[in-house]
């Protein structure tokens, strides 16, 4: 059932452009894409700090931290991994209108997901990076022993285990984990976003 029959939608005075023009830059989401425990939340931490310092207005989401939150009614099945992700879209979305830059870091690991989530965002403010660590090292690190526990059939549903993760197909970045410091991967994401966006970061 849809309630949106009786809404009109509230025009603000302010719009993007000029948030943009008060924070000093544009703003989109930068959403990165991969398995559990391929680095996705250290590269969003180096980036942030990266951004951070040179005075960008930046914010990470993170679903181990929004799953948690807002999205804590939800699971792992199909579905509730597609709402979740609509949620984030959302507020990535809200977050890019007040001006500020989004880190999400997702494993979205389906195409149908990462398809919802650029359509809520926009296409011009989504910067889509696939960490790309293969599955054999995350298990290897397994630094939150989730590996473990889903090969003993203690977790279902779990992503590259007994859930599938597919490839991004057209990532804007790649960042090959195993062949790439943080920092050096840091500055990829920085040469793109200073071509895309017209920056000098
Ligand atoms: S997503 O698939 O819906 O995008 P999300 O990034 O929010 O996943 O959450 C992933 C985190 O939840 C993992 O890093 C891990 O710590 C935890 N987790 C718990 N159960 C699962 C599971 N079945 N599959 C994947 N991650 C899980």
């Amino acid at each position: 059932m849809s309630f949106s029959n009786h809404l009109t939608p509230l025009n603000t005075f302010i719009a993007q452009k000029d948030r943009n023009q008060l924070m000093g830059h544009p703003s989109f989401a930068i959403w990165l894409t991969g398995l559990s425990g391929s680095g996705k939340s250290t590269i969003a931490n180096h980036l942030d700090s990266y951004l951070f310092s040179k005075g960008i207005h930046t914010y990470i989401l993170d679903g181990d931290n929004t799953r948690t939150a807002l999205s804590a009614d939800l699971g792992f099945g199909e579905n509730d991994r597609l709402e979740h992700l609509r949620r984030m879209a959302h507020v990535a979305k809200l977050m890019v209108d007040a001006g500020i830059i989004p880190i999400c870091a997702f494993i979205s690991p389906l195409e149908i997901q990462r398809k919802l989530v650029k359509g809520i965002i926009g296409s011009s403010h989504f910067v889509l990076t696939y960490v790309d660590t293969p599955l054999s090292i995350c298990e290897e690190r397994d630094v939150k022993g989730l590996y473990r526990k889903a090969r003993m059939g203690q977790i279902k549903d779990f992503t590259g285990v007994s859930a599938p993760f597919e490839v991004p197909e057209n990532a804007d970045i790649v960042i090959p984990t195993e062949q790439q410091s943080p920092e050096e991967s840091v500055q990829v994401m920085i040469n793109h976003l200073n071509q895309r966006y017209q920056l000098s970061l």
